[in-house]
Formats: structure tokens, sequence, C-alpha cells
């Protein structure tokens, strides 16, 4: 019957973005990767960029899930998730704007989701600029509810957007 989960499968739903695209390829993140995440990492958010040592300090507190997204051979893109209990929130993504629509962003979430699936996390969250439409959006195919609105939560002032998913 259409709908109805198969031998093996779970009922929850899942949404097609979790199924990766095959031409990204997503791997743990090693510290030879910080000079290109760094360089996308200012490309995507410039004066309020993660520093060197704010990656060196995730890679202690949440490698399971700091990954990079490959293209051709090449990183194209970072996430980094950090998972405490069941609960997990993702603390940062960016592409390439050069590389962005092409299937990295989602690689790299679908990747995280199923681990987390797989280590029994319940929830997972993430701020993000109530104003970046993009990224709402983004998320939001990827099942994600918009929760409370935090004003004045980034340095410059602008509010952010708490958004969720059960895991
Ligand atoms: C948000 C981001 C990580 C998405 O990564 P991506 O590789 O470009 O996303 P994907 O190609 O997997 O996009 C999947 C879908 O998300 C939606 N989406 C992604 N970016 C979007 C945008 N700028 N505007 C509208 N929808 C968007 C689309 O539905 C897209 O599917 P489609 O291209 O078939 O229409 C990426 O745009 C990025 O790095 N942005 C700058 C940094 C940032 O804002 N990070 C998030 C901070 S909370």
């Amino acid at each position: 019957m259409a709908g109805a989960a198969g031998p093996g499968e779970s009922s929850e739903r899942r949404y097609s973005r979790e199924v990766a695209a095959p031409r990204i390829e997503v791997r743990p993140y090693l510290p030879a990767h910080l000079g290109r995440i760094l360089s996308i990492e200012r490309a995507c958010f410039a004066g309020e960029a993660y520093t060197g040592e704010l990656f060196r300090h995730f890679y202690e507190a949440c490698s399971d899930l700091f990954l990079t997204a490959f293209r051709d051979g090449r990183i194209v893109g970072y996430s980094i998730t950090c998972a405490r209990g069941h609960s997990a929130e993702i603390v940062s993504i960016a592409v390439d704007p050069t590389h962005q629509r092409d299937g990295a962003g989602s690689a790299l979430l679908a990747y995280s989701i199923n681990r987390l699936r797989r280590s029994h996390c319940q929830e997972l969250h993430l701020m993000v600029r109530a104003s970046d439409r993009g990224a709402i959006g983004f998320y939001r195919g990827f099942g994600f509810v918009a929760g409370e609105t935090v004003d004045a939560y980034y340095r410059d002032g602008a509010a952010g957007l708490r958004m969720e998913r059960a895991i």
C-alpha cells in the first residue's frame, strides 16, 4: 500500500532531502581541512565568521558530527552538530557561495540526521537569522519548524529564530 512502512522500515516520516546527492561526498572533518573551511566561513559570514581557534574547539568538543562536504575532490562546505544526551544542535553549516544550491548543504544535514537517528537522539535544533529566508527555507525542507524569536541574538543586533524538529 502506498505510504505504508515496508519491512524493516520505520513508520516515522522521512523527508526527501534526507536522501543525499550522490555527487557530494561527506567525510569527517580533519585539521588539514581548516584553511579551506576558514575561507568558506569568511565568504559566508564575513564579520561574523568563526575563527580558527573556535573551529579547533569544536573539533575537540563535537568531532563526531564535524563534517566536510566534497565535490570532485574539493571541499565545498562544512557543518558542525553537537549532541548532548537526546538533544542536538546544529552549531554551524556553510557552503561555498559558488557551490550553493547544488545539494552540499542537504548532504551534510542528511548525514547528520541519519547519524543522530542511529545514536537515538530525539531532537535537533538550531538558531538562524530571523531575516534569512533562504536558510529558513532550507531547514523547512528538512521538516524543521519555527519556534521562538530571540531579539538581538546576533552581535550586529539581528534577531535569531529557533528552529527544531524531531529525529
Ligand atoms: C543554507 C545553506 C547551508 C544551504 O546549503 P546549499 O548547499 O546551498 O543547499 P542545497 O543545495 O542542499 O539546497 C536544498 C534546498 O534548500 C532550499 N534552499 C537552499 N538555499 C536556499 C536559498 N538561498 N533560498 C531559498 N531556498 C533555499 C531549496 O529548497 C533547495 O532546493 P532547490 O535548490 O532544489 O530549490 C547555504 O546556502 C549556505 O551556506 N548559506 C550561507 C550560510 C548560512 O546561512 N548558513 C546557515 C546559518 S543558520
